[in-house]
């Protein structure tokens, strides 16, 4: 049997469409989209077919997606670009305690490099205040970047109440949406944003693809210089493969939002019920009751350890948020940011749900939590 997997917000599996869609690309189409001939004619319009269907799903003109290595690349590119090219402005950065290490640790560099960094609290949901927002707003702040949805706890943040508190005072707007993409509505427009991140393989496309969608008029000096890939905003030649099946992801991703917030939310609910009527208050939940990802459940179980619940469980694959080491329990970042205790967050697992999800699956975990908790 295989292990019942429960960690779509860790990564996704490839799905077949997609991994069909890039298939010609690997052997046959390999020209360089550069070249003028046939062969890179052939690889230039998948890639631009690719654009159009990220695009799609980000709601904006293909021209102002640039396609990058991953969620990391994107973020960095973002951060450091706006440092640079903003910097007879202002260098001041305004960023939350509970961002992804992708985004904390080009922060942390920044700050090496003299610019300023405020981390922004986070209240017991995981949630920002825009009030506190518009506070740590200074006449030096050039970049305001808030993820959209936690990989951890799931927890949504108010993106477009940020981005007009950003903009009424002159100031770019960033989210990282690697882990919203797919799961819920990531329209740029609605949103307000001027960057936003996306990650392929949290959406059903291979590691090692991203996008990064960059407002017109807002040029960045780019992260990586050489020839003028990308209308000179990321240089390289193309991964066309991973283009193509980022771009296919994504079309299937539009398709299928629904399902998640339906089906796969009722999933996750059920899990949530099933656990609550069993264990009661031996079970909290962490992260926002509604202001949350559809497929994301994040658990504290009392009394015990995350990382020794799922080794009693080897046939579930979960995360946990807390590490023990030498006797001392260690919790994640977000956890501490959220002011969860130790007692309570020792105990924690993020079940993460996705397409292939099924109440088959929530039923086994149920029982596996039955004999193990
Ligand atoms: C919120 C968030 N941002 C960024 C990343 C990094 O993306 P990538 O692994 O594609 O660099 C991740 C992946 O774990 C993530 O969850």
């Amino acid at each position: 049997m295989q292990p019942i997997y429960l960690d779509y917000n860790a990564t996704t599996p490839v799905d077949p469409a997609v991994a069909a869609a890039m298939q010609p690309y690997i052997v046959q189409h390999y020209g360089n989209p550069s070249s003028t001939h046939v062969y890179g004619q052939t690889t230039k319009e998948a890639v631009e077919r690719a654009r159009a269907q990220v695009a799609a799903l980000l709601g904006c003109p293909a021209a102002d997606v640039i396609f990058t290595s991953g969620g990391s690349e994107s973020n960095n590119t973002v951060l450091k670009g706006v440092v640079w090219t903003y910097r007879h402005k202002g260098t001041h950065i305004i960023t939350s305690a509970i961002e992804h290490p992708a985004t904390i640790n080009p922060c942390r560099f920044l700050e090496q490099q003299g610019v300023q960094v405020t981390y922004l609290p986070v209240d017991y949901t995981g949630m920002v205040d825009p009030e506190d927002v518009r506070k740590a707003i200074t006449p030096q702040t050039v970049l305001i970047s808030i993820m959209h949805a936690n990989n951890e706890v799931g927890t949504l943040q108010p993106i477009a109440d940020i981005s007009r508190i950003a903009h009424a005072h002159g100031v770019l707007m960033h989210t990282d949406a690697a882990q919203s993409i797919g799961k819920i509505p990531t329209l740029v427009d609605d949103l307000g944003v001027d960057f936003l991140s996306i990650a392929g393989h949290k959406v059903y496309a291979p590691k090692g693809i991203g996008a990064l969608y960059m407002r017109a008029g807002c040029a960045l000096e780019p992260l990586i210089h050489g020839a003028g890939h990308e209308s000179g905003r990321r240089a390289g030649t193309e991964n066309v493969v991973l283009a193509v099946g980022l771009g296919q992801a994504c079309a299937i991703a539009q398709a299928d939002l629904p399902r998640y917030q339906r089906e796969v939310r009722q999933l996750r609910d059920l899990l949530w019920q099933e656990l609550e009527k069993r264990f009661g208050d031996r079970v909290v939940l962490n992260g926002h009751p509604e202001q949350r990802l559809p497929n994301t459940l994040h658990v504290n179980f009392r009394g015990v350890i995350g990382a020794e619940l799922l080794d009693r469980m080897p046939t579930l694959a979960a995360s946990t948020g807390s590490a023990c080491h030498a006797g001392e329990i260690a919790l994640s970042s977000v956890l501490e940011a959220m002011h969860i205790t130790p007692e309570l967050g020792m105990g924690a697992v993020r079940f993460s749900l996705g397409r292939y999800t099924s109440r088959h699956d929530i039923d086994q975990v149920v029982a596996l939590l039955e004999h193990a908790f």
